[in-house]
């Protein structure tokens, strides 16, 4: 045998390897089938009591959706990552449609049928890291400043003004603009905070704020990221009932009928429905899908900050990811089946590759003739090219497997997105279900979107009901939708 084929021998050997070893990375549709079944349980649970249950499916109290009816103006903030965003804007209703301005008109041919939006204004800043981990006073107190600030620079005039609060952070709420923080998420910690109501502390820190030429700011609503993107959905798409995040985290909400709401007995008046804060990514946490994780899903939760928690989240999620794809990496490193064996120093940093990379790798297909070039330029940007292990480039068999565990990966978690919406689905009389998303990872990355409607689409085959799906975008869901709520509350 020639060297040349010798070598080609053993790549081929590798690629095989690889391919067997991360065959755990594929999920069947009978494997969906018992998580989906599973899932529907721990719905049922949490909709029976949010002590008991994993799965929190939390009262929202949002119960209308937008009618067109939404008049005025309004203020929204969002506080959910690592920055908090303000936006003014206005509604005009349906029946004033003539007198909306031309930039108004425009949006309505392309986007929400009922009534429009006016967007005013709007302001992002990025929240300082000493404030991730001080009090909940400082917190507060720099959101309250930022809001201030922005209404200042708007010249809000006027005695009050409605301010809808997107918060995205599991909270039980009692009432429509009542949240107890459950536990911080995500990479904040402030003291303080957690077990009191965030709008009662929000509105203290704006008391304490307050300047008398700008009108009172008043908080009438507090509501979850995805609660905000089905929403504004429901402004773009009157069969939308649900809402979905996928981005450095994930969670989904819908709209649940009144009677199917045990926990929430005392009422049934008009519209008998609410919104539920699913809070999915928690599923799993009682260990229900423990059989359907791999070695790496383990290895990657027995390491985390929040053991044992947020288990469909670490599935899903664009912050594990790359985590999962680097600690895949070593196991196959360690068996001389990647990098001849050789770990780069890259790679024993926990966290250490960025989720926009594993969208690069994505846009390579599998059937590449190409040689996967934006894979090889991702690579370029994860190692240091001067390790002399990378010295002729990489390697085509490195590459091909790369791309492999890369792509399982990805669309691993796009099917649990897939499952999840459709165990929803089945909680929802309507045939048509528009499903609003938002999120970094589903909206930036090549494919994503389109795998979850192609598994959606292969699990209505098998489905008893053939429902319909549609995804829509629903960009900044959680700041337009805290607006929307807050009109809606003012309707
Ligand atoms: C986390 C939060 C949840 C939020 C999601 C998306 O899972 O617990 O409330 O909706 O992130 O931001």
């Amino acid at each position: 045998m020639s060297s040349d084929h010798k070598e080609s021998s053993y790549k081929q050997k590798n690629i095989e390897l690889a391919d067997l070893l991360t065959k755990q990375l594929i999920v069947s549709n009978e494997d969906f089938e018992k998580v989906s079944a599973l899932l529907s349980k721990e719905f049922d649970r949490g909709l029976r009591s949010t002590e008991d249950s994993f799965v929190k499916m939390y009262l929202t109290y949002v119960r209308s959706l937008p009618n067109g009816e939404e008049n005025g103006r309004f203020l929204a903030l969002d506080l959910g990552g690592t920055n908090v965003r303000a936006l003014l804007v206005e509604f005009h209703r349906s029946q004033s449609e003539s007198s909306a301005t031309e930039s108004n008109q425009k949006q309505q041919q392309q986007e929400p049928q009922k009534g429009s939006i006016e967007i005013i204004d709007s302001s992002i800043e990025t929240i300082p890291t000493e404030i991730f981990h001080g009090t909940g006073e400082q917190l507060f107190d720099f959101i309250a400043e930022f809001i201030i600030e922005f209404a200042f620079r708007n010249k809000l005039t006027g005695e009050r003004i409605a301010l809808g609060f997107s918060f995205s952070f599991p909270s039980i709420q009692k009432g429509i603009a009542e949240a107890t923080l459950v536990t911080w998420t995500k990479t904040f910690n402030c003291s303080g905070v957690v077990g009191c109501d965030v709008v009662r502390l929000f509105k203290a820190s704006l008391e304490r704020k307050a300047h008398p030429s700008i009108p009172f700011i008043d908080v009438v609503a507090i509501l979850n990221d995805t609660t905000g993107t089905l929403i504004y959905g429901a402004l773009l798409d009157e069969n939308c009932r649900i809402g979905l995040i996928v981005g450095t985290a994930s969670n989904a909400c819908y709209v649940e009928h009144s009677s199917r709401i045990e926990k929430w007995p005392s009422n049934y008046n008009d519209p008998e429905q609410m919104i539920i804060n699913c809070e999915c990514g928690a599923f799993g946490d009682n260990y229900v899908i423990d059989w359907a994780l791999t070695c790496w899903d383990r290895q990657l939760n027995y390491e985390s900050l929040n053991l044992n928690k947020q288990i469909h989240e670490k599935l899903i999620s664009g912050m594990y990811l790359p985590e999962l794809l680097r600690r895949c990496l070593l196991t196959l490193i360690e068996l001389g089946i990647v990098f001849n064996g050789k770990t780069p120093i890259e790679l024993l940093q926990p966290y250490s590759i960025r989720t926009r990379y594993m969208s690069h790798i994505d846009q390579d297909d599998e059937n590449d003739k190409n040689n996967f070039p934006n894979t090889r330029i991702a690579l370029t940007n994860i190692f240091n090219m001067k390790n002399p292990l990378f010295k002729n480039g990489f390697n085509d068999s490195d590459v091909k497997i790369i791309h492999m565990i890369n792509r399982r990966i990805t669309k691993r978690s796009a099917n649990f997105v897939a499952n999840a919406l459709r165990t929803l689905a089945n909680r929802i009389d309507n045939i048509d279900i528009s499903i609003a998303y938002d999120g970094s990872l589903i909206c930036l990355h090549p494919h994503y979107r389109c795998w979850v409607e192609e598994k959606l689409n292969e699990f209505i085959k098998t489905s008893e009901i053939k429902k319909r799906f549609r995804l829509i975008r629903a960009n900044d869901g959680s700041l337009y939708g805290a607006a929307i709520v807050a009109a809606i509350c003012d309707r």
